[in-house]
């Protein structure tokens, strides 16, 4: 038999230790480590995958083999992120702050699949039926046929997804709530949600059932509790948006199957999500095209150009060390764009406050868009709009250069689709500019810095 112990588990990222500390060790979180009762070793994985010592075949890597079978919801913007459609026999995990849009939208996706005639299970284990009902019916979906069950103990629910034909999919929310008679330690511990996730994840392979599994983030972005599922299942999918905003963009961090760069695009309406098929209308709507400090990015997300605004706010400040502060943007990247304006083109900013903003909430992660924080921090600096009719591209190099960005003919195309008449960008080479678009291309910062400082209209100035 098993010996029973306890171990001390920090929450935020799994790591295991001998005694209670104030701090983990290995994540560096405060007040995470709580004790937990375990059946053998560190982690105490489930009796069932002792080693036995029976050999298994092993088979060349250039054995024939069928792609994966996949099962596609109908909503667009859902399967682009999952890479075509959920995988049979895999687990995927979606991520998000509780009140997103989580269970909407995998409710909606049961339901679009229950229409296509596949056996969806949706298990809530934070609502009772009465309450998923209500909320289909809302949605108008109420007549689907989808199976519910309200359950948060893992042996009851595999016991009852073994019953019966096998389904096509299974959606478990949230991996939080589950809890598995197989560790002595509470629900909504690392050892709970990494066992049940585990039991969870062998059920997919087995039975040839997607499994999804929703899960809660924390304050800092991590999935609460276990990172260590996300090494256990086959894609991470966030659900991200502001509360201030109705759109909600779902985000693949991870997965086997496919691409990670992708997002889709929702918007959260009385009726439920709402896929948004042309992003860029949606962010750019509320654009006050003629305030300074606004420019516009051609950016990409995965396989599309996306285009947004970037807000820049320069004041002077009254403070000895003036604030920085940067929303959907990386702070480091800031310091660099802002660094190079001061010593590679002479301007003087460094002293003031500075704010940027990418408008309606969207996260970008692309270098390219140094060129676009460069155009709306000068805007700002000298109270000289931009031509609202400009995108602006171009990852900024230390020295102060322009460099060219890759797929700049889809964010050239997608700027002239969207009526803007110019891009401001580095070298394009060879890419054809679209009919209807002038492309003023910029090998030094300071050429495009000069024309912002020199003339509210850059691109005019040039001609
Ligand atoms: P929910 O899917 O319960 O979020 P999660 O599962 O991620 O916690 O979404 C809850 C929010 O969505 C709630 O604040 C209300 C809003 N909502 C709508 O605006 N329209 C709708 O049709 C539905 C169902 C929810
Ligand atoms: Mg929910």
């Amino acid at each position: 038999m098993a010996r029973k112990h306890s171990s001390f588990v920090c929450q935020a990222c799994g790591a295991a230790s001998a005694r209670w500390q104030g701090r983990c060790e290995s994540c560096g979180e405060w007040n995470s480590i709580v004790e937990e009762l375990l059946d053998s070793g560190v982690g105490a994985g489930p009796k069932s995958a002792v080693a036995n010592s029976r050999p298994i075949d092993l088979v060349p890597l250039s054995g024939e083999t069928e792609s994966a079978a996949r099962i596609v919801s109908g909503i667009t913007e859902l399967d682009r992120v999952t890479g075509g459609g959920f995988v049979m026999g895999s687990t995927l995990l979606v991520g998000g702050d509780p009140g997103i849009g989580k269970s909407t939208l995998l409710l909606q996706a049961a339901a679009a699949l229950a229409e296509n005639g596949r056996r969806v299970v949706y298990v809530s284990g934070e609502e009772a039926v009465a309450q998923v009902r209500l909320r289909a019916q809302r949605l108008g979906l109420g007549d689907r046929e989808v199976l519910l069950a309200s359950e948060t103990n893992v042996e009851t629910i595999l016991a009852t997804l073994k019953k019966g034909p096998a389904p096509d999919l299974v959606i478990i929310d949230s991996i939080q709530t589950l809890w598995t008679d197989r560790v002595e330690s509470a629900p909504g511990t690392v050892t709970q949600v990494r066992t049940s996730a585990q039991a969870l994840t062998r059920f997919a392979k087995s039975s040839g059932a997607a499994v999804v599994l929703v899960g809660h983030v924390t304050k800092d972005g991590q999935i609460a509790g276990p990172r260590v599922v996300e090494h256990m299942v086959d894609a991470v999918l966030y659900f991200e948006g502001d509360a201030s905003h109705t759109f909600r963009i779902l985000r693949g961090v991870k997965n086997r199957y496919g691409a990670t760069d992708e997002i889709g695009v929702f918007e959260m309406s009385g009726g439920g999500l709402r896929e948004v098929a042309n992003p860029s209308a949606l962010f750019l709507d509320q654009r006050d095209k003629d305030a300074a400090g606004s420019a516009v990015f051609a950016g990409m997300e995965g396989t599309r150009p996306v285009l947004c605004e970037i807000q820049a706010l320069v004041a002077p400040s009254p403070l000895g060390t003036p604030r920085r502060a940067v929303v959907g943007w990386d702070g480091s990247r800031l310091s660099m764009v802002l660094a190079v304006l001061e010593t590679r083109c002479g301007v003087r900013i460094g002293a003031n406050d500075i704010y940027l903003n990418v408008a309606g909430g969207l996260k970008i992660n692309e270098p390219a868009a140094d060129l676009a924080v460069a155009a709306a921090l000068i805007s700002s600096l000298t109270g000289a709009s931009l031509p609202a009719d400009a995108v602006f591209f171009g990852e900024i190099s230390l020295a102060g250069g322009v460099r060219p960005v890759v797929h700049a003919g889809l964010r050239l195309r997608e700027a002239q689709k969207l009526g803007f008449s110019r891009a401001l960008t580095g070298r394009i080479g060879s890419t054809d500019a679209p009919a209807g678009l002038s492309v003023s291309e910029f090998s030094e910062l300071a050429e495009l810095v000069g024309r912002i400082a020199m003339n509210a209209r850059p691109a005019e100035a040039a001609e």
